[in-house]
């Protein structure tokens, strides 16, 4: 299936943008220092769907090339596909500090994993790599 390249260059740390990925909403966010000793301050055996903001972005198998601030992620919600807001709403963020969906009300936190409300599992991480240290291909 058909890969999206995204230009990452102009995102500044603790911004989110909202790309298209196979017609889907797909977030992009810069994670600041701040939001990134956050996520990994939480214990993730406490979590609905445990995983480390690590598990999310630099050490997983399949995204071996990532780093650690870039989380990227499907914009749409586990519960029934609605898509959270944080990514380009300014402060709308939820009570975590990620993204909130607003049709049900599921808070996400800065690894974009599920905290609080009724999705079932952490928005979900799709392949991805850097080509460039600008440029990201998802897909
Ligand atoms: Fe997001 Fe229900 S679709 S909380």
């Amino acid at each position: 299936e058909s890969s999206t390249e995204v230009d990452i260059s102009a995102i500044q740390p603790g911004q989110a943008i909202k790309a298209v990925f196979r017609k889907q909403p797909l977030f992009i966010r810069n994670l600041t220092p701040a939001e990134i000793e956050a996520a990994n301050k939480v214990d993730v055996s406490s979590l609905r769907d445990p995983q480390s903001l690590k598990d999310r972005t630099v050490d997983s198998e399949k995204n071996k090339k990532g780093k650690e601030n870039w989380l990227i992620t499907m914009g749409v919600c586990t519960h029934l596909g609605c898509v959270p807001q944080g990514a380009s709403e300014g402060e709308v963020k939820g009570e975590f500090g990620g993204y909130f969906c607003p049709c049900h009300g599921s808070h996400y936190d800065t690894a974009a994993r599920i905290r609080k409300g009724p999705a079932p599992k952490n928005l979900v991480v799709p392949d991805y790599e850097f080509t460039t240290d600008t440029v990201v291909k998802i897909g």
